[in-house]
């Protein structure tokens, strides 16, 4: 058995201190027995962690942070800051970090141990592009990222995984569920020889890639996908709740 699925919203660098209402309606609509079946988390601009995050039906987080607790980066916010803040989770490795910024597997590595270090849960994004998905090295590929990119000291509790194909972010394009879940069984046993079966079958992996209402069922429903990573789906309430209604009873 796995943790509770996670649908979680990467706001990206959109909102502004006005999205309080949109986060405020998607508390509204989140109710108890949605709860029982779906923890929801949204990462906004770092900006906005701590007015976000003064509701407590929706868990805050941030879209990176630097490895390091402080010092002269100029620019740069830590894990403890974003605790701080009252943020409970932070992306590492979103594929826009990796190619806007050249972050490594191992930069997000040192990464997701400082978010364990600051008591933080860490997202590690891992997906191919798409040379390597028509060329068939995906499991190749994610599975070295998946290897280079989470700790050794990662547990259940403290890591989450998402995949993400970088051909079906904002795209509307989506893997099949017969690939997706190929994908995701390669992660899990990677998960499960790594760390072995206790902590392997119980970390979350998620799905994340042009994810909406329409396709959530579908794609929530393949086995080893513990949740989703939503883009610009996650920016409106009704789209939002709209895919963590899928796991309604
Ligand atoms: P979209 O849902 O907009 O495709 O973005 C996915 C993503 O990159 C989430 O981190």
């Amino acid at each position: 058995m796995t943790n509770r699925p996670l649908v979680a919203g990467n706001w990206k660098m959109n909102g502004t201190s006005a999205s309080a209402a949109e986060l405020e309606a998607m508390g509204t609509g989140y109710d108890s027995a949605l709860a029982d079946n779906v923890e929801l988390l949204i990462c906004p601009p770092a900006l906005l962690i701590a007015q976000l995050g003064s509701q407590d039906k929706i868990a805050i987080g941030a879209q990176n942070c630097h490895a390091k607790e402080s010092g002269a980066h100029t620019g740069d916010i830590s894990a403890e800051m974003i605790r701080d803040a009252g943020g409970k989770y932070v992306i590492v490795g979103h594929s826009e970090r990796r190619e806007d910024h050249g972050e490594t597997d191992a930069d997000v590595c040192e990464k997701a141990e400082a978010a364990y270090r600051a008591g933080l849960i860490a997202i590690v994004c891992v997906g191919e592009v798409e040379s390597e998905r028509r060329a068939g090295t995906t499991l190749e590929v994610v599975t070295k990222q998946v290897s280079a990119s989470v700790p050794a000291g990662a547990t259940a509790e403290n890591t989450v995984i998402a995949y993400e194909p970088v051909w079906a972010i904002g795209t509307g394009l989506t893997p099949t569920p017969a690939d997706v879940a190929e994908v995701h069984a390669s992660i899990r046993a990677t998960l499960i020889k790594r760390f072995g079966g206790d902590v392997g079958s119980k970390m979350r992996i998620l799905y994340g890639g042009s994810v909406k209402p329409a396709n959530a069922k579908e794609l929530l429903a393949v086995k080893n996908v513990n949740g989703a990573l939503v883009g610009g789906a996650s920016l409106k309430a009704a789209d939002f709740l709209g895919i963590a209604e899928a796991y309604r009873g």
